[in-house]
């Protein structure tokens, strides 16, 4: 008799993800092991606490997707299966309560899908930003290492779309059940949202290319999304909150969250009828980039840091937005600001920030986070 656990796969090592493109989208073959096979962080949502899968010897869950359209095919293996029983789960039933209906369980099907949605997939929405990547750099993928070359036919560059929609986009309602499962996957705590309340908004990122038979033809390739909710703000604007934040492990580490956190703030800074950007309860390491972005821009602002950090304000007041007093510490990397942290010196200065605070639409909290450490770094 076998033990238990020879029938018990951990999930997260049973379950992987694909994003296949049409062979003449293939970047280059090499790239094919960062796209393709790569697992979910979490698999308690959908397959209890433990994380664990009961009843199967050998046991490979692969869900892959239409690089662009994320059109899935579902490919449930195995060596051996324990007889039905209630102790042994269920994989397919399982799953797809959480992906919509249509998936294809006949790999021919899926790559026909896949060839015919490489020409015929192009974003929803309306396109907010852009740029350009060298193509050697790309991608990179968390400890997967490739060749830094090129191949003859490889393009030497790689543009980045965001485009923004809503449940009103065209379409958009389908791709987004879609794509919604990898906010099961990659976010902890993370819950679909609810198709009924209508004023989610989205801004999803793709990589584009140009077909190399037919260069006047773009594919496009899921990279990352996110998930917007606006908030009533008095008296007749809102403050835009982002809900959840995701970018794919084989685009991650590679400036691509970044960008769809700039993308969603220049969003907001062109839109009169949004005050400010919120964020709902981030993850540490989105904090990290929600900073590191926030600062860069501060710091590029000649004006605000003229104004606030220069010659002039250093003499007069210890630097102009310096009422924080001296000698203050932030904890754990500068995430945690001590209490009265934030409080600005005397009304004028404080009126000076909160005028710039309005102007750049940064929270409230954040905005005088980023003030302190500006303060911390000016007395380094
Ligand atoms: N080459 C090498 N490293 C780079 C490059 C580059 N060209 N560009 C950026 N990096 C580094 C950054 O310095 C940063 O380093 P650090 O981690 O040491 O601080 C790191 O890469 C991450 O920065 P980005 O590449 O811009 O971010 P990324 O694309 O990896 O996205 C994110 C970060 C969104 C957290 C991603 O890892 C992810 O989706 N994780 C899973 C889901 C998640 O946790 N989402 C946030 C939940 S919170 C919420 O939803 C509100």
């Amino acid at each position: 008799m076998s033990s238990s656990s020879a029938w018990t796969a951990d999930a997260n090592e049973a379950f992987s993800l694909s994003l296949v493109r049409a062979p003449e989208d293939k970047a280059s073959l090499w790239l094919r092991e960062v796209y393709e096979g790569f697992h979910p962080t979490f698999t308690y949502p959908i397959f209890g606490e433990e994380e664990k899968i009961y009843g199967y010897k050998d046991l490979s869950v692969q869900l892959k997707f239409a690089s662009g359209s994320l059109a899935q095919y579902l490919n449930v293996r195995y060596s051996e299966r324990l007889p039905s029983s209630s102790a042994v789960d269920e994989i397919e039933p399982t799953l797809s309560k959480f992906i919509p209906p249509g998936y294809s369980t006949d790999e021919q099907e899926f790559l026909e899908r896949v060839e015919h949605d490489a020409t015929h997939f192009k974003p929803y929405g309306e396109k907010i930003y852009s740029y350009t990547r060298a193509a050697t750099t790309l991608p990179k993928g968390k400890n997967v290492s490739i060749p830094q070359v090129l191949g003859p036919d490889d393009e030497e560059t790689v543009d980045f779309e965001v485009y923004h929609s809503t449940w009103k986009t065209p379409g958009f309602r389908e791709y987004h059940r879609r794509m919604q499962l990898f906010v099961l996957l990659y976010i902890e705590g993370g819950s679909y949202i609810s198709e009924d309340e209508e004023t989610w908004e989205f801004a999803v990122l793709y990589e584009k290319r140009r077909r190399r038979s037919s260069p006047d033809i773009f594919t496009y390739h899921f990279v990352g999304y996110s998930t917007l909710y606006p908030f009533y703000c008095f008296p007749e604007r809102v403050r835009l909150r982002i809900s959840q934040f995701l970018i794919l492990p084989p685009y991650q580490q590679d400036g691509h969250g970044s960008a769809l956190y700039t993308a969603i703030y220049q969003h907001v800074l062109a839109q009169p009828r949004i005050a400010e950007l919120t964020v709902e309860d981030p993850a540490e390491a989105f904090e990290d980039l929600r900073d590191r972005n926030d600062l860069k821009m501060l710091l590029a602002n000649e004006k605000f840091m003229g104004e606030g950090f220069g010659p002039q304000a250093i003499s007069s007041n210890g630097g102009k937005v310096g009422g924080v007093g001296n000698g203050r510490k932030m904890r754990g990397k500068g995430r945690t600001m001590r209490a009265g942290a934030g409080k600005m010196g005397p009304p004028a200065e404080r009126s000076w920030l909160e005028k710039w605070r309005t102007d750049l639409k940064i929270a409230g909290r954040q905005f005088h986070r980023l003030v302190e450490m500006l303060i911390l770094k000016h007395m380094d």
